[in-house]
């Protein structure tokens, strides 16, 4: 049976917001270049529509990591499934997410990412969900902060599905 899904934040509100932060990117990073690592798979999506905002000049590299469970929040747990292909040394670098949970993912990937000498590395998220953390990050730019529910859509999925959706949304149960 099909999954009932309702939605959270409507696609008007998503692009709204997308359109925000781009320009704020925009102005933060003026005259500067900026290299875009997008998280696959879910940070695709929003990379997609945030990057036709963006202004100022950019190249785009994908990494694809798994994080495991949080009994290991300071282990060497996080598996790389494809890095960048660039060389970031000395170059601006975001990171762009689908969404910071417990931000263990992304708070072991900055470690890791810090080590090859970006002249800076920021991390840019479509959601949070702040009451979730258990590792310190700090995300420059979140478009929405959501309480803690599962949600779908815009790169999110549930077992690979509704990444598609063009809004925000959370199965019922
Ligand atoms: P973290 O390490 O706990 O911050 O995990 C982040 C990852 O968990 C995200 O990149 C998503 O793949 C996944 N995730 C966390 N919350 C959700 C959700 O509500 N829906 C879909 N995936 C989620
Ligand atoms: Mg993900």
């Amino acid at each position: 049976m099909a999954d009932k899904i309702s939605v959270l934040i409507d696609e008007e509100t998503v692009q709204k917001r997308i359109e925000e932060v781009a320009e704020q990117i925009n102005r933060d990073y003026d005259g500067k270049n900026l290299v875009i690592v997008c998280i696959l798979k879910g940070g695709a999506f929003f990379m997609t529509e945030l990057s036709k905002r963006l202004t100022i000049p950019v190249t785009f590299d994908f990494m694809q990591v798994s994080s495991y469970g949080n009994s290991t929040v300071h282990g060497d747990t996080l598996k790389i499934k494809k890095d960048m292909d660039e060389d970031i040394e000395n170059k601006h670098v975001l990171i762009v997410e689908d969404i910071v949970d417990t931000g263990n993912t992304l708070h072991k990937l900055s470690t890791m990412l810090k080590d090859r000498k970006p002249a800076s590395l920021s991390v840019c998220t479509l959601l949070d969900k702040p009451e979730r953390r258990e590792a310190e990050i700090n995300v420059r730019y979140s478009c929405f902060a959501i309480p803690n529910e599962f949600v779908v859509g815009c790169g999110l999925d549930y077992a690979e599905k509704y990444r598609n959706l063009p809004y925000i949304g959370v199965i019922e149960s």
